[in-house]
């Protein structure tokens, strides 16, 4: 069986501390001024840059609630750290995504909880202060990248736009921005695509031109809806190198949506698995990968080819279908572990430090 990516990241820290500088001014015996700097470190403190807090959307009707479907998700994400979160068709990834920037797809649907970045509740933001932070400071990369491009405008015009908007910068500088954008993000012969529209690009290109209008700004944390999904494996990989690419030069953060383990396996330093609404668990990579707790995460894992399985042998498949329920455990009605107690309470635990799972076999 084919290994999709192999890759061995160095671990980001996430802490740092704080100094306060004390001016010491006395005078000697002789009384003469005598002046001592003290240097202390006041504290130190985990650096998120960004803190989703108890975020959960509700999808109403006529104006009544009619059901929770993400649910009091808490997320966080350190400066140039690649956040992954995983899980089944229908678990409320891109819903959690949207609701990080408030822009939910949909009329209907309703957030609530916090996100907190720059020390502000994104979700307290007038619509202008979050149309200035979208973009700017936030960039989400949609799940599908041609209905994000405009189909009639060219590449050039499309990437031009942002800086017209948003800068000062003359004709000849806009040009000069955009080509460098298409070379930061590698694709070949920038000049030439300049005037090509979105369907005379590949996949991959397009994906690519997306990720250049992600960086045209600088922002600090770039949203990536499932970005590898419709390529073959050697352009997911080129994809995901971008990212890496730009984390390490940029110290942008990410995070990286999707349903992939490999995918997951190669880019992230931290994943969050979700089912039906909930994170069932959340940890480190190497401690989640190589000790997953939640009896759905071992099924996912299982579920995902890997050079260990034999060629003849057959991949483990979870069973049933994601769906949202009501039970304290959301995977209840698919697990094979299940007992009585997990339709109605259980907790989530800090099993080990930066490994944290939502299952009543780990209940102390
Ligand atoms: N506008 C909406 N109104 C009602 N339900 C919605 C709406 N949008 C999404 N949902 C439901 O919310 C759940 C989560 O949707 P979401 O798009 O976040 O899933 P996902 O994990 O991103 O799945 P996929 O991997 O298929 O993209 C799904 O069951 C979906 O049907
Ligand atoms: S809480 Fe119970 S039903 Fe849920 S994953 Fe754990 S064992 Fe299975
Ligand atoms: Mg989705």
């Amino acid at each position: 069986m084919q290994k999709k990516y192999s890759s061995n990241r160095p671990i980001v820290f996430g802490f740092y501390f704080t100094f306060i500088i004390y001016f010491v001014i006395a005078q000697d015996k002789n009384g003469r001024v005598r002046y001592i700097i003290v240097i202390d470190y006041i504290m130190f403190y985990n650096c998120k840059m960004l803190q989703v807090r108890n975020l959960s959307v509700f999808q109403s009707e006529k104006g009544e609630i009619r059901r929770e479907i993400v649910r009091s998700v808490n997320i966080k994400v350190g400066k140039g750290e690649i956040v992954a979160i995983v899980g089944e068709s229908g678990s409320g990834k891109s819903l959690t995504a949207y609701s990080v920037i408030n822009l939910l797809p949909s009329e209907n649907l309703k957030v609530k909880g916090e996100v907190i970045f720059n020390d502000e509740n994104i979700l307290s933001f007038s619509e202008d202060k979050l149309r200035n932070l979208r973009g700017k400071e936030i960039f989400l990369i949609p799940q599908d990248p041609l209905t994000a491009l405009n189909p009639v405008i060219t590449i050039e015009e499309q990437l031009s736009e942002i800086f017209y908007y948003h800068s000062k910068l003359s004709k000849k500088e806009v040009k000069e921005r955009v080509i460098s954008l298409l070379n930061l993000v590698e694709i070949d012969y920038p000049e030439r695509r300049l005037k090509s529209y979105p369907h005379q690009l590949s996949g991959g290109q397009r994906q690519r031109v997306l990720i250049a209008m992600a960086m045209a700004l600088n922002p600090k944390l770039i949203i990536a809806d499932e970005p590898t999904t419709a390529l073959d494996v050697s352009i997911q990989k080129g994809i995901l190198d971008t990212f890496i690419s730009l984390r390490d030069r940029y110290n942008v953060s990410f995070i990286i949506i999707t349903h992939d383990f490999g995918l997951v396996r190669y880019i992230s330093d931290y994943i969050y698995v979700m089912y039906g609404g909930k994170v069932v668990e959340e940890g480190k990579k190497e401690l989640l990968l190589n000790r997953p707790l939640n009896p759905y995460t071992v099924g996912l894992i299982n579920s995902v080819p890997s050079i260990k399985i034999e060629p003849k042998s057959k991949l483990k498949s979870i069973g049933g279908f994601a769906s949202i329920s009501d039970f304290a455990c959301p995977f209840y009605e698919r697990c094979k572990d299940k007992e009585e107690v997990c339709k109605s309470f259980v907790e989530y635990v800090e099993v080990e430090k930066d490994h944290k799972v939502l299952c009543m076999k780990y209940q102390k």
